[in-house]
């Protein structure tokens, strides 16, 4: 890496009549940026999304002050990522990737706004950046939104109401306003339904709100929106998912403005900095989109789930306090920390001759900030799509700044270089101004590198000091439920995969059981993927081979209720379904059973219990080697159970169907 200056260029057109002097020693291509053409699109913002879901699981209960660092490293500006976008989850109660976000309204006449972590997580995200763009978008809906049907279009003005009601929410519990809606994840849209929200939205006095639509592929939404002026008129924003940096000839056509609305999702490490370093530029050179939106904000959930780390930095432990600011953190800092929303792209913008890609940016007053990436194939693949192959080799690059910026005398210089070995990584380093002579500078390029070239002096690389060392997950663990943090309604460290899990103050039947944690989920949800029908929470760590897992239990639905402890459960996420392990069920008919699969087909065992519903009981499941054994109320059972299945996995509750059931002094004894 290397940066010269080279003055006494003229600056505009004939540049290249100039260049002898230079080309002489190989001095490598020439760029013109330039605004006197007209500028480029509106720069719209580099954004995380948390949910989709369950993604911030474990954020909501880190110790002090190590939640508030990593917010800080997330959303403060001028410190660190400072995103310009918060996406969330509208929670549906279902599997939505890795776990299942509550919803505001579990039944149809129920209604709260402070069930989950996001309203949290958005607070937090506008207290440090009050001019935070906020998107929400629904991955699954309660059932009864599709009034028993896996499908939330058959009754359109439902769904709509539903989804306003969530705006609606967030702006009076909250005082939140919340800037872009979406409509159904990665699923189905329906012009009707589409049309139907704006209405509902704009009757709502919410006309400000726009709508994203519809956050899959570029088609068939582009096609539509060309050929329906109704549906042309209510959608915003054009959002794709997982682009690979291209848009589409009929998006591009509809005039709408471009979004990859999902991106990234790669594991966190200098590859996953490499691929957010190229499609943060190449989004806009290749594909016109104008944000960019990681999936996801930060790996707050059991690594073991699918897609572990795939955030922009990782906080999986608050039993420790560890966390983790991996270097796709610095990587959207190089654009996040000089611009803004509302900044537009000058039309000079493209790839470097010998690979890698440059964008400029201007406020219109006269600030510029130009970031140049040069990811090197290998070292910028993303985990979608396949990337067609390219080469970057080191190169000479010489920038002449024309037109408005041709006074500018120096930019201001931050530097990355990826560098694949770990010996000599260098993450959003600040460097010595670089003086320009006549709008002329240039740099001499390696490959894996980012730099950010700007008039903005705000710049900096936010710092905290290390946090605590990463610790396994306690193997001694208990929970009674009794340490009732209002507005976070999950226990700490349970991560439901089915089913949603909440405290519970039992005024009903309290007897010494007055704070328990209850699955409140009575209908299967309209889902996203394959739920199981069962529900299920798991907590732990995914290593634990033996364990004696304890809890209290209290059925609620007579005769066809129950509930599960479970050990060595080795799915959750979008796969929980298949999810093996060894449960341990009590049934309100008076008999147990114990199976190895959380479908209930295979049965190791079963017989009379005696458990009734309304009644609270102790259930101990003991598994150790290849042997398990289980209690009821400190009595034997079932014994030496030979077991098959799963050699590890996480301990787990659950119920039997969507049924409303309770848990309390929940333990584990792990090794
Ligand atoms: C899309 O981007 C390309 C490259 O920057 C540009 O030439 C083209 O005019 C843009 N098209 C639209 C419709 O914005
Ligand atoms: C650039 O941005 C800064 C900070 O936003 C602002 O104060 C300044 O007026 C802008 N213009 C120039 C030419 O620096
Ligand atoms: C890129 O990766 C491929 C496959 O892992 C490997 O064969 C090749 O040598 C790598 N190329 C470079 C330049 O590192
Ligand atoms: C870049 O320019 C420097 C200085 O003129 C020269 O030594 C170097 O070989 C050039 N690098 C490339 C890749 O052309
Ligand atoms: C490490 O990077 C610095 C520049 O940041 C460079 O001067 C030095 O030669 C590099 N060292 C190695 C071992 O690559
Ligand atoms: C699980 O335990 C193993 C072995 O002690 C440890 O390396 C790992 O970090 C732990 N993981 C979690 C999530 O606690
Ligand atoms: C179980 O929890 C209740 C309160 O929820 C508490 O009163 C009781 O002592 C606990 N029992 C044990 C054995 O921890
Ligand atoms: C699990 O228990 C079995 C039987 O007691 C023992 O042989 C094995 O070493 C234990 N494994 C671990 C990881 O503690």
């Amino acid at each position: 890496m290397a940066i010269a200056a080279w003055g006494d260029r003229v600056s505009p057109a004939p540049v290249l009549l100039l260049l002898p002097l230079l080309v002489s020693s190989g001095s490598g291509a020439d760029y013109v940026l330039d605004s006197r053409g007209g500028l480029g699109r509106e720069f719209d913002g580099i954004g995380g999304l948390s949910g989709g879901g369950a993604t911030s699981r474990l954020l909501v209960n880190y110790p002090e002050p190590y939640r508030t660092q990593i917010l800080d490293y997330l959303f403060k500006p001028g410190f660190g990522a400072s995103l310009h976008i918060l996406k969330v989850e509208i929670g549906g109660d279902a599997q939505s990737t890795d776990g299942t976000e509550p919803s505001h309204m579990h039944y149809e006449d129920d209604e709260n706004f402070f069930r989950g972590y996001e309203w949290w997580l958005m607070r937090e995200a506008k207290k440090r950046n009050p001019s935070i763009t906020l998107i929400g978008l629904p991955w699954a809906f309660p059932g009864w939104v599709g009034q028993g049907e896996n499908w939330p279009y058959d009754f359109p003005d439902v769904t709509a109401y539903y989804v306003v009601s969530w705006i609606i929410g967030a702006k009076q519990y909250h005082d939140l306003d919340i800037d872009y809606v979406g409509i159904w994840n990665e699923r189905s849209f329906d012009s009707k339904y589409i049309k139907l929200l704006r209405l509902t939205l704009d009757k709502a006095g919410l006309e400000r709100v726009k709508i994203v639509a519809c956050d899959n592929l570029w088609q068939p939404i582009s096609y539509y929106t060309l050929r329906d002026s109704e549906l042309h008129r209510v959608i915003d924003v054009i959002g794709a998912h997982y682009p690979g940096t291209f848009t589409a000839t009929d998006a591009l056509k509809t005039g709408k403005k471009l979004w990859a609305s999902e991106d990234y999702s790669t594991f966190n490490d200098e590859v996953g900095g490499g691929c957010w370093a190229r499609i943060l530029n190449q989004n806009y050179v290749n594909g016109n989109m104008t944000s960019t939106i990681a999936w996801n904000l930060v790996a707050s959930y059991y690594e073991e789930l699918p897609f572990g780390r795939n955030g922009l930095m990782t906080a999986q432990e608050p039993w420790s306090g560890h966390y983790t600011v991996e270097c796709p953190i610095w990587i959207t800092a190089h654009t996040t920390q000089f611009t803004q929303p509302g900044w537009h792209y000058l039309q000079t913008v493209g790839h470097l001759e010998k690979g890698g890609s440059y964008v400029a940016l201007t406020d219109g007053k006269g600030n510029l900030t130009i970031i140049i990436e040069t990811m090197s194939h290998n070292h910028s693949a993303c985990i979608r799509p396949p990337l067609p192959s390219f080469t970057v080799s080191p190169q000479n690059a010489t920038f002449y700044v024309n037109g408005p910026f041709s006074q500018l005398s120096a930019l201001q210089v931050w530097y990355s270089k990826l560098d694949f070995k770990r010996s000599n990584m260098t993450l959003f380093k600040q460097l010595a101004p670089l003086q320009l002579k006549k709008g002329a500078f240039s740099l001499e390029l390696d490959t894996d590198e980012v730099y950010t070239l700007t008039t903005i002096t705000t710049g900096q690389k936010g710092f905290y000091p290390d946090p605590p060392k990463s610790q396994p997950f306690p193997s001694h663990y208990k929970d009674d439920f009794d340490a009732r943090n209002p507005p976070f309604s999950e226990a700490p460290n349970f991560a439901d995969q089915s089913g949603v899990y909440e405290y519970f103050t039992n005024t009903f039947d309290p007897g010494e059981h007055v704070f328990t944690l209850r699955q409140v989920v009575t209908q299967r949800p309209i889902t996203w993927v394959i739920d199981p029908e069962q529900t299920i929470s798991i907590i732990g760590n995914y290593s634990w081979t033996n364990m004696t897992v304890t809890c209290d239990i209290y059925i609620e639905t007579p005769e066809t209720g129950g509930v599960f402890v479970a050990g060595r459960v080795d799915k959750g996420g979008s796969p929980a379904r298949g999810a093996k392990g060894l449960f341990f069920w009590v049934f309100a008919d008076g008999t147990y059973s114990v199976t190895i699969d959380l479908l209930r087909k295979v049965v190791l065992k079963k017989g009379l219990s005696g458990v009734r519903a309304r009644e609270w009981h102790t259930l101990t499941l003991h598994i150790y080697g290849h042997l398990a054994s289980g209690m009821l109320n400190g009595y034997p059972l079932w014994k030496d159970l030979n077991i098959e299945g799963p050699h590890n996995g996480w301990a787990a509750i659950g119920t039997k169907s969507f049924e409303l059931a309770q848990f309390d002094n929940f333990s584990v004894d792990a090794s």
